[in-house]
């Protein structure tokens, strides 16, 4: 596997890849790397020739108040990690190559992928996502990229840049990866301490509770989010950005759960924000 830090380093190696012919399978991350981000790789590693992958804690997607500094990086370990899944080329730029003094260019994207939810709790955060993800692809230029269901909005809203921009790159959606227990992988599960780590299962146990009540004929998706939001209340103290349950590709509210609609949870434990979804799914 090689690393490369200089844009110029990674343009060269994926040039040279697609110069021989080969299919490049892309996956950009934040690091601090588990069983959900290496699913994706596995999974670019079988459907592509070569495997590139970012390692960039984006500074513009965090807003003043969050976890930017907090984030956890151990780029030596990724390294590690990725080499094992059979990754080719890991791209860890520095924040000056990604962001030069003086740029000043975004992507901005209207509608509600990008407002409601996460867009509308963390002002700014998608606008950071859709830029350093367009800047990612133009240096990649991969064939695929691979985006976990796990943050659902914004492979929603990175499919939608990719078809506004015309951009020639197919957006592979992947399945989310959990522990044991029912919990989303993620990064930031590494902040929680025993408590808030075992009250977090609750995510995941409400969503099922609230299919489970589909499946026994509750439609309505209020009845549905009180469900959630109960199940979540009843493992202790947490604060609830929002549970929604909404249409699967415009993200608009829904009030009854005829077709699959999207169940979306954010909440805090112990003060590390958490995020999950399920899609519902009606019987038949
Ligand atoms: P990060 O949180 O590191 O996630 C990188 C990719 O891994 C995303 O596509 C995310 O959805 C996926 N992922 C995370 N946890 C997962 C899980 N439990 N199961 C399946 N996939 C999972 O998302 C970002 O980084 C950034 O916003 C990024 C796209 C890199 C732009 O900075």
């Amino acid at each position: 596997m090689t690393t490369a830090h200089a844009i110029a380093d990674t343009r060269h190696f994926v040039r040279a890849a697609r110069q021989q012919g080969r299919r490049i399978g892309f996956v950009p991350t934040m690091g601090a790397l588990h069983q959900g981000h290496l699913s994706l790789m596995e999974r670019a590693r079988r459907e592509n020739d070569a495997v590139a992958i970012s390692v960039f804690v984006n500074p513009t997607q965090f807003g003043p108040a969050e976890d930017f500094d907090a984030y956890p990086r151990d780029l030596d370990r990724d390294a590690a990690l990725a080499e094992g899944v059979g990754v080719d080329l890991l791209f860890a730029p520095r924040a000056a190559a990604m962001y030069p003094d003086g740029a000043t260019t975004y992507v901005d994207q209207a509608g509600p992928i990008v407002e409601t939810l996460e867009g509308a709790h963390r002002p700014g955060h998608f606008r950071g996502v859709l830029t350093v993800c367009g800047k990612l692809f133009h240096i990649v230029e991969p064939d695929r990229a691979y985006f976990g269901q796990k943050d659902y909005q914004q492979v929603a809203a990175v499919a939608q840049m990719v078809r506004d921009l015309a951009l020639p790159i197919a957006i592979v959606p992947c399945p989310i990866v959990r522990e044991p227990d029912g919990l989303a992988m993620s990064s930031r599960n590494q902040h929680l301490d025993a408590d808030a780590r075992q009250q977090a299962t609750c995510i995941h146990r409400g969503l099922q509770a609230a299919q489970a009540c589909l499946d026994a004929g509750v439609s309505s998706a209020a009845a549905l989010a009180d469900v959630v939001r109960q199940t979540l209340l009843d493992a202790g103290h947490c604060t609830i950005d929002y549970v929604a349950i909404v249409h699967p590709q415009t993200l608009a509210p829904v009030d009854t759960v005829a077709e699959p609609a999207v169940a979306l949870v954010a909440a805090h434990f112990g003060g590390t924000r958490l995020i999950d979804n399920h899609l519902l799914t009606p019987k038949g």
